[in-house]
């Protein structure tokens, strides 16, 4: 069975709920593992205030039963904490007056969904809008990625993200496994704790005149055999999905795989990877490719590079329309992060892991944990030395 999952729920509503559907029985999910991670969308210098006030309360709905998944949907609902404060004028059913968190947004803000969205919907409160494209929705869907990522620790693929720039000013990449872990712990997702100043003062510059900053992340998937997504029809490519699963978080403008738009500039031998055979097994010298090939993983180190522009919504609000009293107008500005690089590479981290799962389950089946895991160890020992003569 293919894997899906839907979400519902606003910025500032009782919370968010996620529905995730095919995964196998048998894996053992726990909730340190899932708030530690939903803690890590919480990350970084430079996140608004709202970061330190919400905590996030999971309950468990269904599919899971002693801690170990049963086949069926698995539903997560993440509750609001400030919730309760709010609910006298918060309550969807009720909802007539205008509470603090719920001022009417009648001045759209650039960069945001709030005009599209607006017209779109005939909102004529553009709050209806901001309420649900606001990145607060993203908390669920790192919860199927979670999941998706628990899977994959199984099967012994690793999904990995690094902040690699904000704002222009650039950190090194994790070149060891130490680095790596320290870009998965450390609060400014970088390899290096000695990049952490430099960055920190880059965001604190811009946040002292009312800017904001995007920048720039890498994601590592290591540990896929070769073979895995498709070159057969448009829509199994994985660099494909995984280009839409990642484009998909609010904020994210550019995704490459390897050397990715380089590879543009230089001539076809300083591009591709060469094949060569090494003790047996199917091996290449460089990575450029970013380990997909074909709409395929090569059985390298899955690579890739993504952008987020700055964030949109800012102190002193960007030129706009007020609708409510018909002229030009600052657009509405609200609390917000002045920088959420950090934060988005967990997202993107969990989306890359959701489509890797899923890519995983689609091909080998995933009713059962025990023959999911059975199937693609075999298929890895056999696509490394596949068709070999010694
Ligand atoms: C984790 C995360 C946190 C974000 N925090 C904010 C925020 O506090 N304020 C804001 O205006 N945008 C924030 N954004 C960015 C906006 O959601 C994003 O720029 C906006 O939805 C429009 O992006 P789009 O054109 O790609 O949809 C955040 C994005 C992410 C991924």
């Amino acid at each position: 069975m293919s894997w899906r999952f839907l979400t519902s729920g606003e910025s500032h509503g009782r919370g968010l709920l996620v529905i995730v559907d095919g995964l196998p029985s048998g894996l053992t999910i726990t909730r340190d593992h899932l708030t530690d991670l939903l803690a890590r969308r919480r990350r970084g210098f430079g996140r608004g205030s709202r970061m330190a006030l919400e905590g996030d309360e999971l309950t468990l709905w269904g599919g899971v039963r002693g801690g170990v998944t049963t086949g069926g949907p698995v539903g997560i609902s993440v509750g609001n904490s400030e919730w309760e404060k709010w609910s006298p004028v918060m309550d969807p059913w009720t909802l007539t007056a205008e509470g603090e968190e719920m001022k009417t947004l009648s001045a759209p803000r650039p960069g945001h969904a709030d005009l599209a969205g607006g017209i779109k919907f005939d909102h004529k409160d553009m709050r209806n809008v901001l309420e649900r494209a606001s990145a607060r929705t993203t908390a669920p869907r790192t919860l199927a990625g979670a999941l998706a990522a628990r899977v994959l620790e199984e099967l012994g693929v690793t999904v990995r993200s690094a902040v690699e720039s904000i704002g222009g000013v650039f950190a090194s990449l994790p070149e060891t496994e130490e680095e790596w872990r320290h870009a998965v712990a450390s609060d400014m997702g970088i390899a290096r704790e000695e990049d952490a100043s430099a960055l920190k003062e880059r965001i604190t510059s811009a946040a002292a005149e009312g800017n904001s900053l995007g920048g720039t992340f890498v994601l590592s998937v290591t540990g896929l055999p070769a073979g895995i997504g498709t070159f057969t029809e448009w829509d199994g490519r994985l660099d494909g999905k995984l280009a839409q699963g990642i484009l998909s978080v609010p904020g994210i403008k550019g995704v490459e795989f390897g050397l990715g738009f380089k590879s543009a500039d230089h001539p076809g031998r300083l591009v591709h990877d060469g094949i060569s055979v090494e003790e047996g097994r199917w091996t290449r010298k460089t990575n450029r490719c970013g380990g997909i090939e074909g709409g395929m993983t090569t059985g390298g180190d899955v690579l890739i590079r993504a952008a987020m522009k700055p964030i949109p919504t800012m102190k002193q609000g960007l030129p706009s329309y007020d609708t409510r009293v018909g002229k030009a107008s600052p657009a509405h500005s609200e609390r917000s992060d002045v920088c959420a690089v950090p934060a988005a590479c967990v997202v993107a981290e969990a989306m890359t892991a959701w489509i890797v799962g899923s890519a995983v389950a689609e091909q080998f089946g995933s009713d059962r944990m025990k023959d999911l895991m059975e199937r693609f160890r075999a298929y890895s020992r056999e696509a490394e030395r596949w068709n070999i003569h010694d």
